[in-house]
């Protein structure tokens, strides 16, 4: 019987997309299976890899070597979802990189409930962002993406509260403000089912933040520190650079994230 963290590392260690995501989807419905019928998988231990298994293609650029999007044309709306989904596979081993990372610190069984959640969501989201892409005549790996993805997951490798400070709370956050210029681009361009795929990962996305936000305050409340400051000091050790307005901040008071998180950490410093 495999545990959820052999679950994990056997995401974390497939290099196909297609392929990490079917078995992210099967394992996630093995997990809540075994939930509702009252006999949990076991959580175990298990060494992740630094970096996930990743396809030889897309070749994988600086951000300042990849060419300059304009959603205009549709060559560029191709790569517009084509990053999407490139972010979304990223999102898939980050979420199932928390699980196995940090068994260290003892979690109740509602953080492994949310993790597997969202590593499931993200990995429909690739998959939608594949087949609108295929719709569109292209294919994900055909255009280069952004090499810096798994930065993140790196700096926070032996810090818990860093990785659900820098991964949920800003750069999930950071897809709420964007994404509904997104779905207006490909509205005007008449795109139905990039539009639909679009507002299904806009909606499940809120609950990713969520998920980050309740973490954190939980492990602040266990160590008796403040939230805000504890976020605050994070983010500028984790993340580099400031946060950029505009900020969706309905939808971030919707994940628990209130604007005097964030806000502050639009200056350096
Ligand atoms: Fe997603
Ligand atoms: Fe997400």
């Amino acid at each position: 019987m495999m545990t959820l963290c052999d679950m994990a590392v056997d995401v974390l260690t497939t290099a196909d997309g297609r392929d990490k995501t079917a078995k992210s989807r099967d394992y996630a419905a093995q997990w809540f299976a075994a939930r509702e019928a009252g006999a949990p998988l076991e959580i175990g231990t298990a060494t992740p890899p630094l970096r996930p298994s990743r396809p030889d293609a897309p070749e994988l650029l600086d951000p300042r070597d990849v060419p300059k999007r304009k959603p205009g044309s549709p060559q560029g709306r191709i790569a517009l979802l084509h990053a999407v989904a490139h972010i979304e596979l990223n999102a898939v081993d980050l979420h199932w990189d928390i699980i196995p990372r940090f068994t260290h610190v003892r979690m109740p069984m509602g953080f492994y409930d949310d993790w597997v959640k969202a590593a499931d969501e993200e990995s429909k989201h690739f998959n939608l962002m594949c087949d609108c892409v295929e719709e569109m005549g292209s294919f994900y790996g055909a255009l280069p993406a952004h090499a810096g993805m798994w930065r993140a997951a790196e700096d926070t490798v032996d810090d818990f509260m860093g990785r659900l400070a820098v991964v949920p709370m800003v750069l999930e956050a950071r897809g709420l403000d964007v994404t509904p210029g997104m779905i207006e681009i490909f509205r005007k361009a008449d795109a139905t089912s990039a539009v639909a795929a679009l507002e299904t990962i806009y909606a499940e996305e809120v609950g990713h933040v969520a998920y980050g936000s309740k973490w954190f305050h939980f492990l602040c409340g266990r160590h008796e520190e403040d939230p805000k400051d504890a976020f605050h000091t994070l983010v500028r050790r984790y993340f580099k650079g400031a946060l950029k307005p505009p900020f969706n901040e309905e939808k971030r008071a919707e994940a628990g994230l209130p604007p005097d998180f964030y806000w502050p950490l639009t200056e350096t410093g």
